[in-house]
């Protein structure tokens, strides 16, 4: 099949959280499996410093008034994390004014949204179809993420290209919560009239205002999610579908969970560059030389048998439970305990950590910025990772961590419950701790479970080969999305 794969961000080009990840792996998953793949992009920055482009084109792009929007089409090859000379073709499109900037989704001056987001969004998805055209490429279906391409959705359906007339439609929900919500005045960049759209049925209408999530939604042969589980919660429980679960209770039928794999070939300890030492489950010793670097690293108090170094790596939102951290920190952290955190986001949760670390400064060692090198020495170096998150769509931190031998302590939703089977001391089957409350005590509880086991010979082998015997590679879930493909396929023909 030939597949187009639009968002906006792919690693390693440009990654503020896990979509990158996924679009980092997922299309050399699907190459690997015989598929003709392209994923379109946005020419961030970022991603223009990394890479050698080839020019392919101006592209004749316009805002909904006419007036013409400089686009460039470039491409390049992305090599895929395995040694095997596979590469992926990503197109950029190089649209200077909206995306040679600093920050991918903030405006580096204020640290908010970009006051012209939905401009950015809407001049991206009007080049992807002159985009194929140039290449005279025609995908069979495109596989769109996220709500930043609900309005080539929108496009797609409701102002088809002769093009692109037989070409389906697949749209994958990352995180409900980040919708593109924007004042009715917003539809007119993208050529569409506030006005003609005020019913709430109609797929550009929300709130009185526009929705691009809802344009994804309401719009694609397809929808998907990244766990069966966040599939579920998203169509049934109101707090969870931000607005959105009447249209996906309405299109439940279309909905689909695919739960996300991990690049287990960047994700690897037995091979990983980034680390002091390499280990796998045979021979656990780098993991010891691990923890201790990270503990020199953090600035930490050397540790004792007994000890546990905790983990954590996330943007730090309300979504990551860092308020629960908080809440609990004073009451996890004895003498035995040390926690290593790197995280950024909202500046009163980055505020309340310097807090935590200065109050144990031998315990604990907040790192604040994007580092991805820490990120999998954290993974490496910690006995325990901690999740609490409030929802989780998937989450790929917990996968990274059974595969690096660390135990997940993690909250009771969306992917958490799909990915982590929670330890029973029993019979030693499981590899993590779950909690259903959500307070500091639900914490608390699963911190002490996890303690408990951690410090217990043959529970703490267990836990650490059960996950990292774990199979997460991206093919079981490349596999999924190509019947996905099929599905929307055969319903066009
Ligand atoms: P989300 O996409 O909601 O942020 P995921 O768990 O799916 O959560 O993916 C987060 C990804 O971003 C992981 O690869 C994680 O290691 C990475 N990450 C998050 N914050 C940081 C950071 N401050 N430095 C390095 N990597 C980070
Ligand atoms: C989102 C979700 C996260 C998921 C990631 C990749 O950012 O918050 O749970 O793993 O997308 O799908």
């Amino acid at each position: 099949m030939k597949i187009l794969i639009a968002g906006v961000e792919m690693a390693p080009l440009v990654k503020v959280g896990g979509l990158g990840d996924v679009l980092g792996a997922l299309p050399h998953a699907l190459v690997r499996r015989g598929h003709d793949v392209t994923v379109i992009l946005p020419g961030f920055r970022s991603a223009l410093e990394k890479v050698e482009t080839v020019d392919r084109g101006m592209l004749d792009v316009r805002t909904g008034s006419g007036e013409s929007i400089p686009t460039q089409l470039l491409e390049c090859q992305v090599s895929s994390s395995r040694a095997d000379g596979q590469t992926v073709r990503v197109l950029l499109v190089d649209q200077p004014w909206y995306f040679d900037r600093g920050a991918v989704y903030v405006d580096p001056n204020t640290g908010e949204a970009s006051a012209d987001d939905h401009e950015r969004w809407f001049a991206f998805c009007a080049s992807i179809a002159p985009a194929c055209e140039k290449l005279d490429w025609v995908p069979d279906v495109i596989h769109a993420n996220d709500s930043h391409v609900g309005p080539y959705c929108a496009a797609h359906v409701l102002r088809p290209r002769p093009s692109l007339r037989r070409t389906g439609l697949l749209f994958s929900i990352h995180n409900l919560a980040f919708q593109g919500w924007y004042e009715a005045d917003a539809m007119r960049f993208g050529g569409w009239d506030p006005n003609w759209h005020q019913d709430v049925n109609d797929p550009l209408e929300y709130r009185g205002g526009t929705n691009f999530m809802k344009m994804g939604i309401a719009l694609s042969d397809l929808i998907s999610t990244v766990s069966e589980r966040y599939a579920f919660e998203i169509c049934t429980d109101s707090a969870l579908g931000c607005g959105l679960e009447g249209l996906l209770g309405a299109r439940r039928g279309d909905v689909r969970g695919v739960l996300n794999g991990i690049d287990v070939d960047t994700w690897n300890p037995a091979t990983d560059p980034h680390l002091t030492a390499n280990y796998d489950v045979d021979d656990l010793s780098g993991k010891e030389a691990c923890r201790k670097a990270l503990l020199e690293e953090a600035g930490l108090e050397p540790v004792s048998k007994r000890t546990l170094v905790f983990g954590w790596v996330s943007r730090l939102t309300l979504q990551k439970g860092v308020d629960l951290l908080l809440g609990a920190a004073d009451h996890i952290l004895n003498d035995d305990i040390r926690l290593v955190v790197l995280g950024s986001g909202v500046r009163e949760y980055e505020v309340g950590l310097r807090a935590l670390a200065a109050r144990y400064p031998k315990r604990v060692r907040v790192f604040t910025g994007f580092d991805e090198a820490l990120a999998h020495r954290i993974e490496a170096g910690s006995d325990v990772f901690l999740m609490p998150s409030r929802y989780e769509p998937c989450g790929l931190n917990q996968m990274y961590s059974m595969r690096y031998g660390t135990v997940p302590v993690v909250r009771w939703t969306g992917g958490l419950v799909d990915t982590v089977d929670s330890f029973d001391p029993w019979t030693r089957a499981g590899c993590g701790f779950h909690f259903t409350d959500l307070s500091a005590d639900g914490l608390l509880d699963a911190v002490g479970r996890a303690a408990e086991a951690c410090r217990h010979p043959e529970s703490r082998s267990a836990l650490i080969r059960n996950g990292m015997t774990q199979d997460f590679s991206w093919d079981r879930s490349a596999t999924c999305y190509e019947a996905l493909y099929r599905e929307i396929l055969a319903r066009h023909r």
